[in-house]
């Protein structure tokens, strides 16, 4: 893969032949993982936004079990890298209600996994690594766009899969 120019996205596209590639996506975005990261996940229902949230946080070490948060809207955990944020902003009503939930604070003192950015009508940071997951393929397949800005950029998205 050719270097990206600093300040630049770094992408790139991957299909998943089934959830446990999607999973060993997930473990291997997780052991790039520093503290204040911040992930998010788009794609439509179903897409496997939360199987992705579930291995990108036990592979952060969290032993716990990781509930979808449709209803509580965030959930947390503690892990090795800080506290680990796992929001699902489907239900969100308006961009600041993200605020009062903690959005905030999730970005200044962890890291953050983040179930429909669109949510936040743009209000992201800019130092994030996006990734958004189709189905644009049969059955189980996925086909995943990354797209690392910032200091996701210059990890240039390296990584075996
Ligand atoms: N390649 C794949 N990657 C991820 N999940 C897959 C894959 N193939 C099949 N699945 C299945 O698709 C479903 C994905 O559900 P998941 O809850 O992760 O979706 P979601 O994107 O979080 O949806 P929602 O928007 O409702 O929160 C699971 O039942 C999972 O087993
Ligand atoms: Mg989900």
């Amino acid at each position: 893969m050719p270097a990206t120019p600093e300040g630049a996205t770094a992408h790139r596209s991957i299909v998943l032949a089934d959830e446990a590639a999607t999973a060993a996506l997930a473990a291997a975005l997780a052991r790039q993982a520093r503290p204040g990261d911040v992930v998010t996940l788009a794609g439509p229902l179903g897409a496997g936004k939360t199987s992705f949230a579930r291995a990108f946080i036990a592979a952060l070490g969290v032993k716990d079990e990781v509930p979808s948060p449709t209803f509580t809207l965030v959930q947390t955990y503690e892990a090795a890298i800080g506290t680990v944020w796992h929001f699902d902003l489907y239900r969100l009503t308006s961009p600041d209600e993200a605020y009062e939930i903690g959005l905030d604070e999730a970005l200044d003192d962890g890291a953050a996994v983040i179930e429909w950015p669109e949510r936040l009508a743009g209000r992201l940071p800019a130092d994030r690594l996006d990734v958004d997951i189709a189905l644009s393929h049969e059955g189980e397949a996925r086909e995943v766009r990354l797209a690392g800005h910032g200091a996701w950029n210059e990890r240039g998205l390296d990584f075996g899969s």
